[in-house]
């Protein structure tokens, strides 16, 4: 545990839920539903234990849906302490199940699975579901998205039925003395036309928490938990210019002003005029008004020497990584007395690096910003971030005075243009690229466009192509234009960008950029291709 969770403030947390994973693709997707509602939680294993769970002493627990079977022998166990902790507990898809069969009713493999949309026929009262029909209009059923192979046959004793589908004879089902419930559905998912409403009740009605956890009393609570922490002591940020360093600054700038040391390392890989405009948000204290001290470091040459002749995509990365540790290092070495390293760590960071509670069941990111600081490095680390989600982190932002063209930034890669040139970097390469990434992003912006699409930016092609300029001949370099949707960067699909678009960004480039006789298109979805081409 980081020492800024020790000293955190505890007020807004009084109220919390705990959400325990059983691998389901749509864990996050509750823990961030009930932030949403404005309920602190947090993800942990579905193996937690009692001493975890008592130290954490949420006011409700919901257990998540997940892969295995209920019906199989090496299913996964809800801990049967949480059965007699008192504590409500709402199962969800597999949480459900696994509940009945541990407490004695019977789940079965079904051979029809229920996939997508069903209608949940409501025929008892439950409290779970108290004002949430609209008894005006008589309403009996619920929409709901369903996700599920097997099926709860018969509810454990002291649960009744409360609800059916087509498939699923028990699609709900409540011990209404003991606060125990099950929903075969994903009440999650946005789909779930009922579903927030359902949560909402859970945790409010039913768990009795209050809705503490909104972005005022966030930037609070952090600003009185940094400046506890930190004391009068110095802290040291390694900016980058994205959303996630971009928010901790500002978080800084707010709570300990000049105690605060931002450096950003202009590693050559750096979009058109990306110093100036950090540069600029800087210097205006983040929106704050508050002074403290910024460093550029000017590494430029160092990473472009020790690129030169290097083509393999792996070894760039590593290379790129390497240098920055390196040169933040040295830079650090030379601020004496400094206390802190302050990171833009944030909460789906810690569960997939497994570094959570919840890890266990995740994959490691292999993507990282600041790659593994040595730890060596005699500092305190300072995660304000490490609880939040991104859309908390954006929210967070505004809060603090950040500008939008700042919060709604398309994602940037730590190793930044290395990865856009293809092979070999050359300051050439670079500069071309540099050109023509700006004229497709500032198209999108005119066009209303930028926001639309979840990430934007052109690639090098070091091939040369044929064109013809007037009556010359023309063999030039080839670019390629992506643009991606997604939620989650794990999954995208292209972005349908309109044709007349394209073909005004493709003119723009064609007719501004000597170097470049053919703009492509990318029109790849991940997978089976990544966002990136390298
Ligand atoms: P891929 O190419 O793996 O990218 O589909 C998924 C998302 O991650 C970004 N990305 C990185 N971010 N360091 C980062 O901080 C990296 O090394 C890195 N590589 C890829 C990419 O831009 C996309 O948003």
């Amino acid at each position: 545990m980081s020492d800024f969770l020790k000293a955190k403030n505890v007020d807004l947390q009084k109220h919390k839920i705990l959400v325990l994973d059983f691998g389901s693709q749509y864990t996050q997707l509750i823990a961030r539903k009930l932030r949403e509602i404005g309920i602190y939680c947090e993800i942990y294993s579905h193996d937690v234990t009692k001493q975890e769970f008592e130290v954490f002493a949420p006011k409700g627990v919901i257990l998540s849906g997940g892969p295995d079977s209920a019906t199989a022998e090496n299913g996964l166990d809800i801990p049967e302490f949480l059965f007699t902790s008192e504590v409500p507990l709402l199962g969800i898809c597999y949480g459900m199940q696994a509940m009945a069969k541990q407490l004695g009713g019977e789940v079965i493999k079904s051979s029809q699975k229920e996939f997508g949309f069903a209608e949940v026929e409501i025929h008892a009262e439950s409290k779970l579901l108290d004002s949430i029909l609209d008894s005006d209009k008589n309403e009996r059923s619920l929409e709901v998205w369903m996700s599920h192979g097997d099926r709860v046959i018969s509810v454990p004793s002291g649960f009744k039925a409360i609800g059916s589908s087509k498939n699923s004879s028990i699609a709900m089902m409540a011990n209404e003395e003991k606060n125990l419930f099950g929903l075969q559905f994903h009440p999650e998912v946005h789909h779930t036309k009922q579903g927030k409403a359902i949560l909402e009740r859970f945790v409010k009605a039913i768990c009795a928490c209050e809705t503490l956890w909104n972005p005022t009393n966030i930037v609070d609570d952090l600003v009185r938990s940094v400046r506890e922490q930190v004391a009068g002591q110095k802290v040291l940020l390694g900016l980058s210019g994205g959303v996630d360093s971009s928010v901790v600054a500002a978080l800084l700038a707010k709570s300990i002003g000049d105690q605060l040391i931002c450096v950003f390392v202009n590693n050559g890989l750096l979009r058109l005029d990306e110093v100036e405009q950090v540069r600029k948000m800087v210097t205006t204290g983040f929106g704050s008004g508050a002074s403290f001290e910024f460093r550029i470091v000017d590494a430029e040459k160092v990473f472009l020497d020790r690129l030169a002749g290097v083509h393999d995509p792996e070894k760039k990365r590593k290379l790129i990584g390497n240098t920055f540790i390196e040169v933040f290092e040295k830079e650090a070495k030379g601020l004496l007395g400094i206390q802190f390293l302050a990171q833009g760590t944030i909460y789906p960071d810690v569960i997939e690096s497994a570094a959570g509670k919840g890890g266990k069941a995740h994959v490691i990111k292999s993507h990282h910003n600041v790659g593994g600081l040595p730890t060596n490095m005699s500092f305190k680390l300072i995660e304000p971030l490490r609880q939040l989600f991104k859309d908390e982190v954006r929210e967070l932002g505004r809060q603090l005075g950040l500008p939008p063209t700042i919060i709604d930034r398309h994602p940037f890669p730590g190793p930044g243009l290395a990865v856009r040139v293809l092979g070999e970097v050359k300051e050439q390469f670079l500069s071309v690229l540099r050109k023509a990434d700006k004229i497709f992003i500032d198209e999108l912006h005119n066009y209303g466009l930028y926001e639309k699409v979840s990430q934007a930016f052109v690639v090098f092609l070091p091939v040369k192509s044929v064109g013809v300029v007037g009556d010359s001949r023309r063999y030039d370099y080839v670019v390629s234009l992506r643009a991606v949707e997604t939620v989650d960067f794990m999954t995208a699909t292209w972005a349908r960008l309109p044709y007349e678009f394209l073909d005004l960004v493709s003119r723009r480039i064609l007719n501004e950029i000597e170097e470049v006789s053919r703009v492509t298109f990318d029109i790849s979805s991940k997978p089976p291709s990544t966002i990136e081409w390298e």
